[in-house]
């Protein structure tokens, strides 16, 4: 699918905004309950360590959302459209995004979307659509995850990749240079089997004690994430007008710190310029790109003009990119002091909570 941008009708970044559960899992953590360690873990992916959630899907995407709504000073009754990116909802009905209207207010459509990993730039892609047609003025896009919900502790190739989280942007429509100025989806359905999450849907129904688990082909996803998410980017890079050699910045979906080196290079942007937080969240399926933007924005990497580029893979195989130029304003236009109740359990306590004979 294609998108291009122009001075028409798009959608511009005014209000971003992230939760991190505070429980914390490192690799050390890990290694203690499963045959893995820190090592290991460091070189194959660059994650130290991730967040357990002791709160559920939902509560994560508000608090970020509510961050979001802040950084812009506006309401959710100001929102026409919220939509959740998201592979872990807390229900198949209703959606998060509706979860999150409950708690913040508002009368806009409601949705969520599941493109796994790719979640994010899905949509963003699909609120910048909406506006473009004129079907609503503002929206609340958020990634939120919790995927610590799906870990096979049994099996160390996945368990030690993935983590909670959520992070938030409010979109506004513009016809400035600014915003959303190209988006490119794509996903090959042959590539199903390489990456899944079984159980949590209907095949139940089907097929007796189909474990909730993710289930990953992992040197299959590595080698197809490298190709198509490069691939993408050029190609969003190309539908906006531009060079590869004209982004600034790149917030890449934080799978595996090789696969985001590999798309830096591809694009050509300078280390500085590529925003990582993977050591600290892990694999955070939608939540990463725009936890990392939100804090890419908070630390300066992120400039009034900024060209980024957003790209992201995951299940389904999906994958895509979407070119966005950052408006002059890096700064909150309000701080919210709004908190969730916080936990004293560790990390480790948490998944043992749910993982039976964990050995805690
Ligand atoms: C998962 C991934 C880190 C594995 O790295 P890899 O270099 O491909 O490693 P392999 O799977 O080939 O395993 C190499 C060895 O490490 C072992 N190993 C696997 N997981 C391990 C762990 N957690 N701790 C220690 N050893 C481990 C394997 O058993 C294997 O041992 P063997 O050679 O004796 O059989 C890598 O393939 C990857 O990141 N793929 C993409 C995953 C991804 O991005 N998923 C999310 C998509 S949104």
């Amino acid at each position: 699918m294609r998108s291009e941008g122009s001075s028409m009708r798009h959608a511009a970044i005014i209000g971003w905004g992230a939760y991190a559960p505070p429980a914390v899992l490192s690799n050390d953590d890990l290694a203690s309950v499963i045959d893995t360690n820190d090592e290991w873990i460091t070189t194959r992916s660059g994650i130290k360590e991730r967040r357990i959630s002791h709160v559920t899907n939902s509560d994560m995407a508000t608090a970020a959302a509510r961050h979001a709504l802040a950084a812009a000073n506006l309401d959710a009754g100001d929102m026409d459209l919220i939509i959740v990116a998201t592979c872990s909802p807390d229900r198949a009905v209703p959606s998060v995004a509706a979860y999150v209207q409950r708690e913040l207010g508002g009368l806009g459509a409601t949705m969520d979307i599941n493109a796994a990993c790719s979640g994010f730039v899905y949509a963003l892609s699909v609120a910048n659509g909406m506006i473009a047609a004129g079907t609503a003025d503002r929206a609340l896009v958020i990634g939120a995850e919790r995927l610590s919900s799906f870990l096979d502790l049994e099996d160390r190739t996945t368990a030690v990749l993935f983590g909670d989280g959520a992070g938030a942007v409010v979109v506004e429509a513009t016809d400035g240079p600014e915003g959303v100025l190209s988006s490119n989806l794509h996903s090959d359905g042959s590539l199903t089997e390489i990456l899944t999450i079984r159980g949590a849907g209907t095949e139940g129904v089907f097929a007796a004690d189909v474990p909730t688990t993710v289930d990953m082909e992992g040197r299959e996803v590595f080698r197809n994430a490298v190709t198509r998410m490069g691939e993408g980017a050029v190609v969003a890079i190309d539908n906006a007008g531009l060079e590869v050699d004209d982004i600034d910045v790149l917030i890449s979906h934080q799978a595996n710190i090789r696969i985001i080196d590999a798309t830096a290079k591809r694009l050509n942007v300078d280390p500085e310029n590529v925003y990582t937080n993977i050591h600290a969240y892990g694999n955070t399926s939608a939540a990463s790109i725009p936890i990392a933007l939100s804090e890419a924005v908070d630390q300066g990497v992120v400039k009034p003009g900024s060209l980024v580029a957003m790209v992201a893979f995951g299940g389904g195989l999906t994958w895509g990119a979407a070119i966005v130029r950052w408006g002059d304003r890096v700064e909150r236009l309000r701080t919210t002091d709004s908190r969730l109740p916080g936990t004293d359990k560790t990390g480790l306590e948490l998944l043992a909570d749910r993982v039976q004979g964990l050995g805690l």
